[in-house]
């Protein structure tokens, strides 16, 4: 089993990063996804003044970074947290605001390929997906005790599931005696449900279901939502924040929240623009980049990606 990963995008962000970092004396940049240390390594590398504070609620992928990262230890704080919590991180390091912030959404290779933990239905595990297994709740759980309104907005909302209503019933019958245990037994479930010509489209039919699951158990959307805003605003002028997202529910949010951000709030109608009501971020190219051919031959979990960069530009 290999459990690596392959960062995503590295240069591009090292790139877009460098305007922010490179002009300063000692650079402060927040890693809030660092998974196996490669987006931090390589800045690390690449800025010799460079701290970062790095964040996953991933205990196994803070250790595995924390190896790979060892001989930068005096320059990297490690946390064992989600990312909503920054600020308070930051406080507690006595940093009020940062030169960059990394958002590199979504599960490691090295999670995926962990059969054991559940993100995959290729290989038959127990139905897990916690990125953090110290705390809450098993998409066993949600299996087993969330309603059928509930399991069908989930599966409809967060997987964009057509059948999430026929999937959603042979749960609940299969629920009832005990038939669901692990990712095949659910694989084969939907597998099932989905019929037969739609089945031949869009990849594998667990796909979807798998990632609604994922998305729920860990809360992604909803900790995404709390931690855009609240990281704006910690970042200094000049500072920038890169997102790098993997599916359409998180790029929105992140869209939405960069345009709100660079919008000016002096009403509209007025004839001159009100300085203090002027906007506080400016994108750093419109809308959001993809991955060329050269870097999906690469590395094909860059094929989803968008990446999209914000800057700082007044207090
Ligand atoms: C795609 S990987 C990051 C890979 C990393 N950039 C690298 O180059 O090795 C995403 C990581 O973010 C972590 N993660 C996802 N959501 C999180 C959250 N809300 N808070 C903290 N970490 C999170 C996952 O556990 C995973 O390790």
């Amino acid at each position: 089993m290999k459990l690596e990963h392959t960062s995503v995008l590295l240069n591009r962000c090292i790139t877009v990063l460098s305007t922010s970092l490179e002009n300063k004396e000692t650079p402060v940049l927040v890693d809030a996804t660092l998974g196996l240390g490669g987006h931090s390594l390589a800045l690390l590398e690449k800025f010799p003044k460079l701290k970062i504070i790095g964040i996953d609620r991933d205990k196994s992928a803070i250790d595995k970074a924390s190896q790979r990262l060892s001989s930068h230890l005096d320059r990297i704080t490690i946390f064992h947290a989600v990312y909503d919590q920054t600020p308070k991180l930051l406080d507690s390091l006595g940093i009020s605001s940062v030169d960059g912030i990394l958002f590199d959404l979504g599960t490691s290779s090295m999670q995926l390929d962990q059969s054991e933990r559940g993100f995959s239905y290729a290989q038959s595990a127990p139905l897990d997906m916690r990125m953090d297994q110290s705390s809450g709740i098993t998409a066993q759980e949600v299996i087993d005790s969330y309603s059928r309104g509930e399991l069908i907005r989930i599966i409809r909302t967060y997987g964009e599931e057509k059948f999430a209503q026929r999937i959603v019933d042979n749960i609940i019958e299969a629920r009832g005696d005990n038939s669901i245990k692990s990712t095949s037994d659910l694989a084969d479930l939907i597998k099932r449900s989905i019929p037969a010509p739609a089945r031949r489209l869009g990849g594998n039919p667990a796909k979807r279901t798998f990632q609604a699951l994922r998305i729920e158990v860990n809360q992604e959307l909803a900790i995404l939502e709390r931690a855009i805003p609240a990281c704006l605003e910690r970042l200094n002028i000049g500072g920038r924040m890169v997102v790098m997202s993997f599916q359409s529910l998180e790029d929105k949010i992140v869209k939405n929240f960069f345009t709100q951000a660079t919008e000016s709030k002096t009403p509209l109608g007025l004839p001159v623009e009100i300085k203090a009501l002027s906007a506080k971020f400016s994108l750093v190219f419109n809308g959001s980049q993809k991955a060329s051919e050269d870097e999906i031959s690469d590395n094909s979990r860059a094929k989803s990606v968008r990446l999209r960069a914000i800057q700082r530009v007044a207090a």
